[in-house]
C-alpha cells in the first residue's frame, strides 16, 4: 500500500506543479463562504446581464482564487456582485474561504460544447497560451488559473475585458490584444473542453 501511495503522490505531483503557498483555515472558510455556492455551486449558473456562465472555481489554483478575490477587492476587476462580495473581506478571510474551496470534491463535468467556437481551430491557436496555461488548459503552475473545462462564454468574456482593460493585468493585456474574437471563441471552444475544472459538491 505504501508503494501505491507514494506512486499516486508523485503522479500528481507530476501533473500539476506542487502549491506550498495555501494557508487559510477550511472549516472558517466554510462559514463564510455560505453566501458564494447560490451562484458558483449551481452548475451552469448564469449572470443575469450580460448573460454568461457564472465561472467555475472547483477544482481551480489556491493562488489563483486568492489573486481573484483581492483583484475584486481592489477593484482591477468590475463585477458589482463579485465586489460586494470581496470588498470587505481581509486577506486572512480570502485565504480562509480559498482553503475551503480548494478542499471542496466534486464531479468532472460532461466537456462543454460551445457552439461559438471551433475547438479544432482553437488548437492551432494555443502557442502563445502553453507556456503558461499548459496544451492542457491545467497550468504550468498554481499562480495561473485553470481554463481547462471552464465555460466557453467565460473565458470569451475574460479575454475581451482583457483587451478593453476593463480587468486589469499586464500579462493579459498583451496577449488578448491582438486577438480577434473569432480568436477568443475559439480558444475557449479549445480549452472549455479539457478536462480539468469541477462541478462542486456542496453538502
Ligand atoms: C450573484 C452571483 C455570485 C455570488 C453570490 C458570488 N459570485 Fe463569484 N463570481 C460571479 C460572477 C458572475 C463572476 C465572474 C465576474 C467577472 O466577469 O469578472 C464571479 C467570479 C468569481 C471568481 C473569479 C473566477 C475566475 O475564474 O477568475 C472567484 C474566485 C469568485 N467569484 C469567488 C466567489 C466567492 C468566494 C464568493 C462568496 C464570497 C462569490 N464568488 C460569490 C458570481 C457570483
Ligand atoms: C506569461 C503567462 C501567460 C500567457 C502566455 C497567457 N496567459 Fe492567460 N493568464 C495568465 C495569468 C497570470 C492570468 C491571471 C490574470 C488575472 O489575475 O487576471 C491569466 C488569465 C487568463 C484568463 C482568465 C481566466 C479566468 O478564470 O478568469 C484567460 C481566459 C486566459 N488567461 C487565456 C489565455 C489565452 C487564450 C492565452 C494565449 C493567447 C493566454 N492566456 C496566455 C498568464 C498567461
Amino acid at each position: 500500500m505504501a508503494g501505491l501511495t507514494l506512486a499516486i503522490a508523485s503522479a500528481s505531483t507530476s501533473l500539476w506543479a506542487q502549491d506550498n503557498t495555501q494557508q487559510g483555515d477550511p472549516a472558517r472558510g466554510q462559514v463564510k463562504a455560505y453566501t458564494c455556492t447560490g451562484c458558483h455551486g449551481i452548475p451552469g449558473y448564469n449572470n443575469a446581464y450580460p448573460i454568461y456562465h457564472v465561472p467555475k472555481i472547483g477544482g481551480q489554483n489556491y493562488q489563483y482564487i486568492v489573486a481573484a478575490l483581492k483583484a475584486y477587492r481592489d477593484e482591477q476587476r468590475q463585477h458589482p456582485t463579485m465586489l460586494a462580495q470581496a470588498g470587505s473581506m481581509s486577506d486572512s478571510d480570502i485565504q480562509d474561504i480559498a482553503a475551503y474551496f480548494v478542499s471542496l470534491t466534486g464531479s468532472e463535468p460532461k466537456p462543454e460544447y460551445f457552439p461559438k467556437g471551433d475547438a479544432a481551430a482553437g488548437e492551432g491557436k494555443i502557442q502563445l497560451c502553453v507556456a503558461c496555461h499548459g496544451a492542457d488548459g491545467n497550468g504550468i503552475d498554481p499562480q495561473y488559473p485553470r481554463l481547462a473545462g471552464q465555460y466557453g462564454d467565460y473565458l470569451v468574456k475574460a479575454l475581451q475585458d482583457y483587451k478593453s482593460g476593463a480587468r486589469v493585468n499586464a500579462i493579459m493585456a498583451g496577449f488578448a490584444a491582438n486577438l480577434s474574437l473569432e480568436d477568443m471563441q475559439d480558444l475557449a471552444a479549445y480549452y472549455a473542453n479539457k478536462p480539468g475544472l469541477i462541478d462542486l459538491k456542496i453538502e
